[in-house]
């Protein structure tokens, strides 16, 4: 099984000084462009779906089929909701199957992110889920066409507050804010590096950063190194993404094959996640020696024979087999935490 939760992923990462990449998946061809190349490279990743872009994506449609090539995957993938900021969107994706929900209410009082984050931890930890919470504000907008900024200092994290909101919350990760900013940033991004070593210091859980793009490979280095475990990343593929179509479109302005079209988006959202993992140091993690061995085991299926197998042919291989009782085991453990909502 290579679906894992966040907490599966990220103990391995903090011991190993690394961050797992966590992607926005916004259709089916972000979703194969980020699993590809995050099998390729062995490394683990983390499968996000913001609410703000659920209305680009229906989540109920593509969720099964996500669960299914993460099934297959040869590396440990988290199934992870980003920014839920309502009851509604993290309920429907606890419903859908997620192993992971990021309950954002950083928009709130410190009271009221508390309670609310409390309540979403209670109901996803009783059913198995990991929870991110965030506190301080990062701002910006996902995949915004530029002018980013950090809000002013008086929004970042403060360590004293962050030590009271993880231990009354109990949540698995926390995003912390720290002068990053989602978007194309106005200027360069100046992060607060002794804020996030004193974070990191007085917390004991993974850290997570988001506004990944635009940041510099020594920005990415020293967060990790100061507890960064999860690092967002987003609107880099998306502008990747599109420069790929648009170059395409200079050279043969004639070109109408859509299908051709998300080709080289593909290939745009490929490069980008490629370079991302190898800058977050999360390529090769996934080796017979690595804990992330215990909880995915997805390489054992690395032959193909399942894909073969589910392709239509008869099970014949021991392998084979295993594979179909761990599904149905899953498929089973599911219904049950479902009945147990
Ligand atoms: P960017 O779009 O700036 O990379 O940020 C992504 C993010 O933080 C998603 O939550």
């Amino acid at each position: 099984m290579a679906l894992v939760s966040l907490k599966d992923v990220l103990a391995d990462a903090r011991a190993g000084r690394y961050a797992v990449g966590s992607f926005n998946v916004v259709d089916l061809v972000s979703l194969e462009a980020i699993l590809e190349t995050a099998e390729s490279l062995l490394s683990p990743v983390i499968l996000s779906i913001a609410e703000v872009h659920f209305k680009y994506v229906n989540l109920e449609n593509i969720t099964p089929t996500i669960r299914e090539v993460a099934r297959r995957a040869n590396i440990p993938a988290v199934l992870h909701l980003d920014h839920g900021e309502s009851f509604e969107a993290v309920m429907r994706a606890l419903r859908a199957g997620f192993t992971s929900i990021m309950y954002d209410g950083s928009r709130l009082t410190f009271e009221e992110n508390v309670r609310r984050t409390s309540e979403v931890v209670k109901m996803c930890h009783a059913v198995g889920v990991t929870v991110e919470g965030e506190l301080g504000h990062i701002g910006g907008a996902e995949g915004g066409s530029g002018g980013a900024v950090a809000p002013p200092e008086e929004f970042y994290t403060k360590a004293c507050e962050a030590v009271e909101f993880v231990e009354r919350t109990g949540v698995d990760a926390l995003a912390v804010a720290i002068g990053t900013a989602h978007g194309l940033y106005k200027g360069e991004p100046k992060l607060d590096f002794e804020r996030l070593a004193a974070l990191n210091c007085a917390l004991g859980i993974p850290l997570v950063l988001h506004g990944g793009t635009g940041l510099s490979v020594e920005d990415f280095s020293r967060c990790i190194d100061n507890g960064v475990a999860k690092i967002n990343f987003y609107t880099g593929m998306s502008v990747a993404a599109t420069e790929h179509i648009k170059e395409k479109l200079k050279k043969s302005p004639e070109f109408y094959d859509y299908p051709g079209l998300l080709l080289e988006a593909k290939e745009g959202i490929k490069e980008t996640v490629a370079e991302q993992i190898g800058i977050f140091r999360s390529k090769g993690r996934c080796t017979p020696e690595s804990a992330l061995c215990r909880v995915c085991s997805g390489c054992g299926r690395r032959s193909g024979d399942i894909r073969t197998a589910t392709a239509g042919s008869s099970l014949t291989t021991d392998m084979e087999k295993e594979t179909l009782v761990q599904q149905i085991v899953d498929a089973t453990i599911d219904v049950l935490k479902r009945m147990k909502m």
